[in-house]
């Protein structure tokens, strides 16, 4: 698996990294957790080493099941979790409300104040089972909080030696800015944003000033939660608990215009490199300028396999053009009634 260096920082992660959100539960439905650690095992053989989480995912549950998954082998396993969303205090800003396990009414707020970072590290660091978290990223912008104030937390934290490196998620460029300038000296290793053939806003603004300012960057549902990799057919029905039944993206009309694609451009690439229309779609994604690493959502060990066989994946020279023309000219269907170019 190639492997790239994350922005200035010492942390170095493979170009497909485990996101562990799904194996959480809540969104994602049931959770299976012998299936989840057997997963991050097993990407920890194959090179898969990195793991994306957050105490958020299955309210630290993700954590935990990462921590089991990672006993004896610390060093294998570079380690990202993140800061700023509680559901357990009511300071900071209103993002969104769901449910317990138990069904009781749960509160999640945006909230980087410097002690509640502080409290959280500390959190994650015993779930997690580790003397230190090679890096942290702020969840998502806490409008209730200077970010210079989150930063200087977090470069607190970095001196005690509880994290390695320091980074965010869903920043717009502005915000990268405050943050690399508040931290001085020390390095913004990594922001992650969404991106995906898709989902392409990254493009604008914050890949190619990453690219310029040395920042990797880490995106997120690559595969668009499962819907790129050609095995959501019309047919798939997604439980009553998997937040994917009521996704978009996911109704019909849109896997027919997204398989339709597929099929027709991506299919061809893939018989061509002897791959499967995931690896290509990672590998394509990975290609971009300014792309550090893709996240990929894995939930068992033959996920993690495929996965982690786009990281060396070569795509034909005239694979590129095709597929970015293809998925440019697609539109789909949104929630709130408009289209998505
Ligand atoms: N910073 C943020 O705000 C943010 C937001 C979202 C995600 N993330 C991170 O990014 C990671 C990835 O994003 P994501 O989970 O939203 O989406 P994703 O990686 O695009 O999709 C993951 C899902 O796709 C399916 N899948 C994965 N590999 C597959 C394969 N080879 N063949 C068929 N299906 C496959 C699995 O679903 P099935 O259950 O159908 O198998 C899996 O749960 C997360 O785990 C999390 O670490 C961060």
């Amino acid at each position: 698996m190639k492997t790239r260096q994350l922005g200035r920082s010492d942390v170095t992660v493979p170009v497909i990294i485990a996101g562990a959100w799904a194996i959480g539960g809540g969104y994602w439905g049931a959770r299976h957790d012998a299936s989840a650690i057997a997963a991050l095992r097993r990407g920890l053989d194959v090179g898969m080493n990195a793991i994306d989480t957050a105490p958020i995912y299955g309210l630290g549950h993700s954590e935990r099941l990462v921590g089991q998954a990672i006993a004896g082998r610390r060093d294998d396993a570079v380690i990202l979790t993140k800061v700023g969303l509680r559901w357990d205090c009511d300071d900071g800003e209103l993002f969104f409300e769901g449910k317990h396990d138990d069904g009781s009414p749960m509160k999640v707020y945006r909230n980087a104040r410097p002690d509640s970072v502080r409290l959280e590290v500390e959190r994650s660091l015993e779930r997690l089972g580790v003397d230190v978290i090679d890096v942290v990223q702020v969840h998502w912008p806490d409008p209730t909080t200077p970010i210079a104030d989150t930063m200087g937390a977090l470069a607190t934290l970095r001196e005690e030696g509880k994290i390695r490196a320091i980074g965010v998620s869903n920043y717009d460029v502005e915000m990268l800015k405050r943050a690399q300038s508040s931290l001085g000296d020390v390095p913004l290793a990594s922001d992650q944003p969404k991106y995906s053939l898709l989902a392409r806003e990254a493009e604008v603004d914050v890949l190619p000033h990453c690219a310029a300012a040395e920042v990797g960057v880490v995106v997120y549902s690559p595969l668009e939660q499962g819907l790129l990799t050609g095995k959501v057919t019309a047919e798939r029905v997604f439980a009553d608990d998997d937040g994917r039944r009521h996704r978009a993206t996911f109704q019909p009309r849109n896997r027919a215009v997204v398989n339709a694609v597929l099929k027709n451009v991506v299919t061809p690439v893939a018989a061509d490199c002897g791959a499967t229309l995931a690896q290509v779609v990672l590998a394509w994604t990975v290609a971009q300028r300014g792309v550090t690493a893709a996240l990929a959502g894995v939930r068992g060990a033959e996920q993690v396999d495929e996965n982690a066989g786009a990281g060396d994946l070569a795509l034909p020279g005239d694979a590129w053009a095709a597929i970015d023309a293809a998925f440019t000219g697609l539109s789909l269907d949104l929630d709130d009634g408009a289209t998505k170019k």
